[in-house]
């Protein structure tokens, strides 16, 4: 038992039974005084040593740089060499780093978002290679030579990509924190049922090559690794599907219609 609580009978607070390499990180941190304790009472019953470490962690293998050389104190700094929406991109980086954080912390791209970084929402859907991959489960150090392509390089300068265009006309988003995902998701989707590729409610696991058409419930199945806390689902199945039939999408054109229609009720 804690010699303080033998003594006097009374627990002791968080911060008394810090060890001493705990508080040391604490001071590495700058939580001092009144923080220090609020962020201790918060921490209460929680592994106050490993949530530091991984403070520390983050904190510095996230350091900001927009130069390709990784911070000073990376840990087994990395160098990786790859493509990213056409442009080559030479990073050194700390080994650890996912490819999530190297987009949006070294280079900038922060259409990816990082919701659950544990590889449970989609949020951060990058394509790789032309197959769909979750930047936060994957390492940036694993992505030398590879062809990434992001939110930002999915447009054709001005002129949007029809799984965009679908998006909008069909309102599959709201607050649009999924979208990024969503819409990279879909695209690399497309590429699979072109090629045939079965999905785990796929009627027929004997067919070989040729490409699938996807019914409703084959796209709500193959999205289902893209989570949306908004609720937009029936939206983005609508917008999906309209791509798959290969109908062209002028959602410029949805909206002047849209606005067009609204003049007339005005008037
Ligand atoms: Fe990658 Fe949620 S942030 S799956
Ligand atoms: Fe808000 Fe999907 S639109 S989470």
């Amino acid at each position: 038992m804690n010699k303080e609580i033998e003594d006097t009978g009374t627990v002791p607070d968080a911060e008394t039974l810090m060890q001493a390499d705990e508080e040391q990180l604490l001071d590495e941190l700058g939580i001092f005084g009144d923080s220090r304790r609020r962020f201790l009472g918060q921490m209460a019953g929680v592994g106050i040593g490993a949530l530091i470490l991984q403070v520390l962690a983050d904190e510095k293998a996230l350091a900001f740089s927009e130069s390709g050389t990784a911070p000073a104190f990376a840990e087994n700094p990395v160098s990786v060499s790859f493509t990213v929406n056409g442009a080559k991109k030479s990073l050194e980086l700390d080994s650890r780093m996912t490819l999530l954080d190297a987009l949006r912390e070294r280079l900038g791209l922060t259409g990816s978002k990082k919701g659950c970084d544990h590889g449970q929402c989609g949020a951060c859907t990058v394509i790789i290679d032309g197959r769909r991959v979750l930047g936060c489960l994957t390492l940036t150090a694993q992505c030398g030579g590879k062809d990434i392509t992001t939110i930002e390089g999915i447009a054709h300068g001005t002129e949007l990509h029809p799984m965009q265009a679908s998006f909008i006309k069909h309102d599959g988003f709201q607050c649009g924190y999924c979208t990024p995902g969503q819409i990279c998701s879909a695209i690399a989707l497309m590429d699979e049922a072109r090629n045939g590729e079965l999905s785990f409610i796929s009627d027929d696991v004997r067919r070989k090559g040729g490409a699938i058409t996807l019914s409703d419930d084959e796209i709500r199945e193959r999205m289902s690794g893209n989570l949306c806390r908004c609720g937009a689902y029936p939206n983005i199945v609508a917008a999906i599907r309209e791509v798959h039939t290969g109908k062209p999408t002028d959602a410029m054109a949805f909206h002047k219609l849209i606005m067009a229609e609204e003049n007339d009720a005005s008037v």
